[in-house]
């Protein structure tokens, strides 16, 4: 099978594609036959050797996939081959097909292509575990929303607007063809960050008060705006980095007494929490409008996949298609 490898961790240079063996799945795991394999911006971040829980070199990345049960391991009962699934796996998802543990797995109903399945798979749970496991967010609360034109930004928003009440979303992206798709999405109020002081334009949004909670994926500069844009007594939640490791001034957050959240969604990942967020996303899958990742390409341009989500072009979600 046609796979993406990586031999040394580094620029989007360091892809190969290569020919490889088929997997064999194993007791309790299936082999799938790759429809579409999602991309997220932690791919890039393991791709330059910059995140935690990195595999060993070579392997091929890619942390979920949508497609068809071609094979069986021993003990599996409860899919067959043909079934149409969705699986989420630590590595292994940029190929033609990929092996996956039967637990993981997330049945995706007929009324779902591969393109749009995959938009929810993995970050429609941790958008669910943002806004009520780790967010906590009350009805009628202003969220300040970072990175909301990405593949969880957008889903963050959705949930906002059709389960939240009387939530507000303020969405930042950095251009604004990204601002009109969290427009799209159900933001309420648009900044370019690119363009905007956005601490001001939030501070006048809100009347000089401050967001309830601020949701911040991107770090970097904002780590030292932040605080001014949120209320006195509200929540920081910090969730990534995509704009670089910095530092925070305990001095700008103590004033205001804010509550700062610094979390992985992965910490609950054998939890409770964490099968709730999977009934809520097989719930959405069967009754919501499903969007399609608003760009696919094929596995031998998977440079310029991940060039287009590390470059900023990209929004909602992106997806390579074997
Ligand atoms: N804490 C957790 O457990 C957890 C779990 C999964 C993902 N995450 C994090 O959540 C974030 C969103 O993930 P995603 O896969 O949905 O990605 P994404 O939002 O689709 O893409 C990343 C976004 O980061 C923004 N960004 C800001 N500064 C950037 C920079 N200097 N370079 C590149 N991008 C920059 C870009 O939006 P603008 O150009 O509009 O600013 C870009 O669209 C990522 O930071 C990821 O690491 C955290």
């Amino acid at each position: 099978m046609r796979a993406v490898q990586i031999n040394s961790f580094g620029s989007t240079e360091n892809f190969n594609v290569v020919d490889l063996p088929l997997p064999d799945p194993g007791e309790g795991e299936v082999l799938i036959r790759v429809g579409a394999a999602g991309i997220v911006f932690a791919d890039t971040q393991m791709r330059r050797g910059d995140y935690v829980n990195l595999p060993a070199l070579p392997f091929t990345p890619g942390r979920e996939v949508a497609g068809i049960v071609e094979k069986i391991g021993p003990g599996v009962t409860t899919v067959q081959p043909g079934c149409r699934v969705m699986a989420d796996m630590h590595t292994g998802g940029y190929a033609e097909y990929a092996k996956a543990a039967v637990r993981d797995l997330v049945r995706l109903p007929d009324s779902a292509s591969c393109l749009q399945g995959i938009v929810y798979l993995v970050n429609l749970r941790i958008a669910y575990l943002y806004y009520y496991t780790f967010g906590k967010v009350q009805a009628g609360e202003v969220i300040l929303l970072h990175a909301a034109a990405g593949g969880i930004g957008t889903l963050v928003t959705q949930i906002a607007k059709r389960r939240g009440t009387n939530n507000v979303v303020i969405a930042l992206a950095s251009s604004d063809e990204k601002l009109e798709y969290c427009r799209a999405a159900g933001a309420d109020h648009c900044i370019n960050t690119l363009t905007t002081d956005y601490v001001a334009e939030v501070l006048r949004i809100t009347g000089g008060k401050g967001v309830d909670v601020s949701m911040n994926s991107v770090a970097g500069a904002t780590l030292q705006t932040d605080p001014l844009a949120i209320r006195p007594r509200g929540r920081w939640l910090i969730n990534g980095y995509a704009g670089g490791r910095s530092l925070i001034d305990p001095n700008a957050i103590m004033p205001k007494s804010l509550t700062l959240s610094i979390f992985s969604v992965y910490t609950v990942r054998n939890d409770e929490e964490f099968r709730k967020a999977t009934t809520f996303l097989e719930e959405w899958l069967s009754t919501e409008r499903l969007d399609s990742c608003t760009r696919s390409f094929p596995l031998e341009a998977v440079e310029d996949a991940h060039r287009w989500i590390e470059e900023r072009h990209s929004y909602g979600k992106i997806a390579l298609v074997p």
